[in-house]
């Protein structure tokens, strides 16, 4: 079986791929029993189960499974994968929704003029692109840059948990409604979900929403709110140190 239907199907099983720190080998866990790292218990995970040859060890590896996913009807119209930049030692994540226009042409998230607004709200809190790890929920680009969809959604899934177990970061910045809520697994609206600290999934990494940055674009009074919010992150990464 393929990588990505592995990750998937495990996915679907509630079985999560996940990497260790030390030996980035990659092993499978039963969701039920623990996080994929153990982080409640502030420990590593025990014995990993090997997967064989097609092992996803290293972001590099997952961007090559990546790149020739076909689990959705997205991999018909993308014109390549939008997998992420950044560093792989990141402390900061940035998710958004999904590739637009331009990323879909050039194969990198935000890149258009929602990605320079970005470039400027990383920059106000002293981090450049490089030195955080930026990625989408979805690794395409939907058709006319319509909302994704929940298949798409729980399709691409597994692929930003493992990008997530891959990175560890100190804190994850949720960028609009569609991601912030893929990532906390609710419907919750976005002005509702803003000035908490929400943890992703079962591990203790902290999740802070704030508006897309196209949306800010559209709406710019609302830049004050996402001003706060960016200053909420910096308090909540300065505490997870
Ligand atoms: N919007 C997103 O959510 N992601 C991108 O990569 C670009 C625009």
């Amino acid at each position: 079986m393929d990588e990505q239907r592995r990750l998937y199907y495990l996915d679907k099983m509630g079985i999560q791929a996940w990497v260790s720190r030390t030996t980035k080998s990659v092993g499978i866990q039963d969701s039920s029993e623990s996080s994929p790292l153990n982080l409640r218990q502030g420990k590593l995970a025990g014995a990993s189960v090997p997967v064989g040859d097609n092992a996803v060890a290293c972001l590099d590896d997952l961007r090559k499974v990546v790149s020739v996913c076909t689990l959705c009807e997205l991999h018909r119209t993308r014109t390549q994968t939008v997998f992420g930049t950044g560093s792989p030692d990141a402390d900061w994540m940035v998710i958004g929704e999904a590739p637009g226009f331009e990323e879909d042409r050039k194969g990198e998230p935000f890149v258009g003029r929602a990605g320079q607004l970005l470039t400027k709200m990383l920059l106000a809190i002293g981090l450049t692109r490089e030195e955080v790890f930026i990625a989408n929920i979805l690794k395409c680009r939907p058709p006319d840059n319509r909302d994704p969809q929940h298949q798409e959604i729980m399709h691409c899934r597994p692929y930003l948990r493992q990008q997530i177990n891959m990175i560890q970061p100190k804190v994850i910045l949720a960028m609009g409604r569609i991601a912030a809520q893929a990532l906390l697994d609710t419907n919750t609206a976005i002005g509702r979900l803003r000035g908490i600290k929400h943890c992703y999934e079962d591990t203790r990494i902290p999740v802070i929403a704030t508006y897309h940055p196209a949306y800010l674009l559209r709406s710019p009074q609302q830049k004050r709110k996402a001003w706060e919010d960016l200053k909420f992150a910096v308090r909540v990464r300065e505490e997870n140190r």
